[in-house]
């Protein structure tokens, strides 16, 4: 099994999970059977610590206050703080990295360090700023040591804070940042045949959203922090952002 597949299934959604890469919708049955993630994967004992009966009910300061309490995976035990997110808790737009890196960890905030001073100038240059109609957060909300990447379950424990999140901000797009993000986001395919395109984000479990939110997947900026020559195809990706976040408002 390889390491999507790993996620996946520690998700729940693994085989059940079509690749949206594909426009395959996941069919209701399926949807069905993969539910109950929010109230499952999120360890219990979290849950019962902070007095709450599920996450799928849970209110902002309520779910910030899980997030900064949460020992359900090992990542904590190591990291200095959790990095919940950070911006307009009614933004139209939401950007989703992975997880932080070790200048985040100290500050407490996402995207902080080199790749965010990148996320800055790509904001700007859509007239964005940070804060401002913007939130910006990671699928995962702990430091891994030495910026490993982290195992399964430690994500899988992880995603349903962030798909808290999008329900509460309810934001008009998704953008999400590499790979990873859009694999966690339910996207499974190689980024080249994810990005340049508009999806269709309906959460992980069915309960979880009203209505579809459109989702534009591009790359990280760590990715062309390395890769430069990337810039020209996420510039690309960012405009269709923009014009489909024209014909949204
Ligand atoms: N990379 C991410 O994906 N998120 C951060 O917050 C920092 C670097």
């Amino acid at each position: 099994m390889n390491r999507e597949e790993a996620i996946l299934r520690e998700l729940n959604l693994y085989p059940l999970w079509q690749r949206r890469g594909q426009a395959k919708p996941v069919c209701e049955q399926e949807a069905a059977a993969a539910q109950p993630i929010i109230e499952q994967v999120t360890s219990q004992s979290v849950m019962e610590k902070a007095g709450l009966q599920n996450l799928a009910s849970c209110n902002w300061p309520e779910l910030k206050a899980l997030v900064k309490n949460c020992t359900a995976c090992k990542l904590r035990a190591g990291c200095t703080q959790t990095v919940f997110g950070m911006g307009d808790v009614r933004a139209d737009w939401l950007f989703v990295g992975e997880w932080p890196g070790a200048d985040e960890d100290v500050q407490g905030e996402p995207f902080v360090g080199q790749s965010g001073k990148l996320l800055d100038n790509i904001l700007a240059a859509i007239k964005l700023k940070r804060g401002h109609n913007v939130y910006i957060t990671n699928t995962v909300k702990c430091y891994p040591p030495g910026n490993r990447t982290p195992e399964a379950n430690e994500i899988a424990q992880c995603v349903p804070y962030l798909e808290r999140q999008i329900q509460l901000i309810q934001p008009k797009l998704i953008v999400a940042l590499g790979e990873t993000a859009a694999l966690l986001l339910g996207y499974d395919a190689a980024l080249p045949d994810l990005r340049g395109k508009l999806h269709n984000y309906r959460g992980l479990s069915s309960h979880s959203l009203d209505k579809d939110i459109p989702l534009i997947i591009t790359y990280h900026p760590t990715d062309l922090l390395h890769t430069p020559l990337n810039k020209a195809k996420a510039w690309d990706d960012l405009c269709l952002a923009v014009a489909t976040m024209q014909r949204l408002v």
